[in-house]
């Protein structure tokens, strides 16, 4: 049985699970607020990630670095307050899960039990298998997510494709079992050569969701900026951008501008009235 967007039942990890099984394409899309979230889930989308592109796209960071735990509980909740179908997934920042196992899990937990979302995700490889395989024997399933690992791009020589030679194809395709092994239930495969994306998506039971990792993923990712033209300072290869909202935006606050300048704005339809005798009382 396939999973429709009509329906507005709670998506679960099985529901994902099977729609790989069913060959039926994942669609994943970020949402960090309570309006984008119910644009999201109204339009069908089966997981909304609340990430750490956050900090990029809506509180005017360089990068995914500086966002704070409290940042995303705050945003995740928002979203969560939204949804009524799609599988929410809460994102761990930079230093939330790498110092121990123990703050590891109590991260995740604040996202899950906190924040509501329905799982949590994190970045890394073979490295952050043990890290994932302890978050989900606490009972909290996990996204993982390889390839380009924004994070720590800095250790990857900045944001560049990965797994482009033999050998780091290679450690690519361990990175997916390691996870898959730890107990993931889904990947994200970020910035990598369709042909290896396609090799991964057939070697895992788990679903992948590519971004920049061309067709052959489970399903697809984007960030809501990027799709709807929202963020102007870059946009990568990987983007299909699908409305020039910034524009929009700038032409309808522009109008407003120019209305209330020419006292066009507000009209009757906008204003209140009294009654005339009562108006009379006042002179
Ligand atoms: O934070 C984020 O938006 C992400 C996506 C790019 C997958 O991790």
């Amino acid at each position: 049985m396939s999973v429709h967007p009509e329906t507005t039942k709670k998506l679960m990890i099985s529901d994902l699970l099977r729609m790989k099984e069913e060959k039926t394409k994942l669609t994943m899309i970020t949402a960090y607020s309570y309006p984008q979230a119910l644009v999201v889930d109204e339009a069908g989308i089966d997981i909304i990630l609340v990430g750490d592109s956050l900090g990029m796209v809506e509180l005017g960071y360089k990068d995914t670095v500086p966002v704070t735990m409290d940042e995303m509980l705050h945003h995740t909740r928002a979203v969560v307050r939204a949804v009524k179908r799609a599988h929410v997934v809460g994102d761990l920042p930079f230093m939330s899960y790498n110092i121990s196992m123990e703050q590891a899990v109590t991260n995740a937990g604040i996202l899950y039990k906190d924040g509501g979302a329905d799982s949590v995700k994190l970045e890394g490889g073979q490295d952050m298998a043990p890290v994932v395989r302890a978050i989900h024997k606490a009972g909290i399933p996990v996204f993982g997510h390889i390839g380009l690992t924004p994070q720590t791009a800095a250790l990857l020589g900045g944001f560049k494709v990965q797994g482009k030679s033999l050998d780091d194809a290679k450690k690519v395709i361990d990175d997916a079992l390691a996870l898959e092994d730890a107990g993931a239930f889904a990947l994200i495969l970020e910035a990598i050569p369709k042909q290896l994306s396609k090799l991964i998506t057939e070697k895992v039971k788990i679903p992948t969701v590519g971004i920049g990792g061309g067709v052959h993923c489970d399903g697809q990712v984007l960030v809501f900026h990027d799709l709807l033209g929202l963020f102007k300072r870059f946009t990568p290869k990987f983007v299909k951008v699908y409305a020039d909202m910034y524009s929009l935006q700038i032409k309808a606050v522009k109008e407003f501008i120019d209305d209330v300048q020419k006292n066009r704005f507000p009209g009757d339809e906008h204003s209140f009235t009294m009654k005339e005798e009562d108006l009379r009382g006042l002179e």
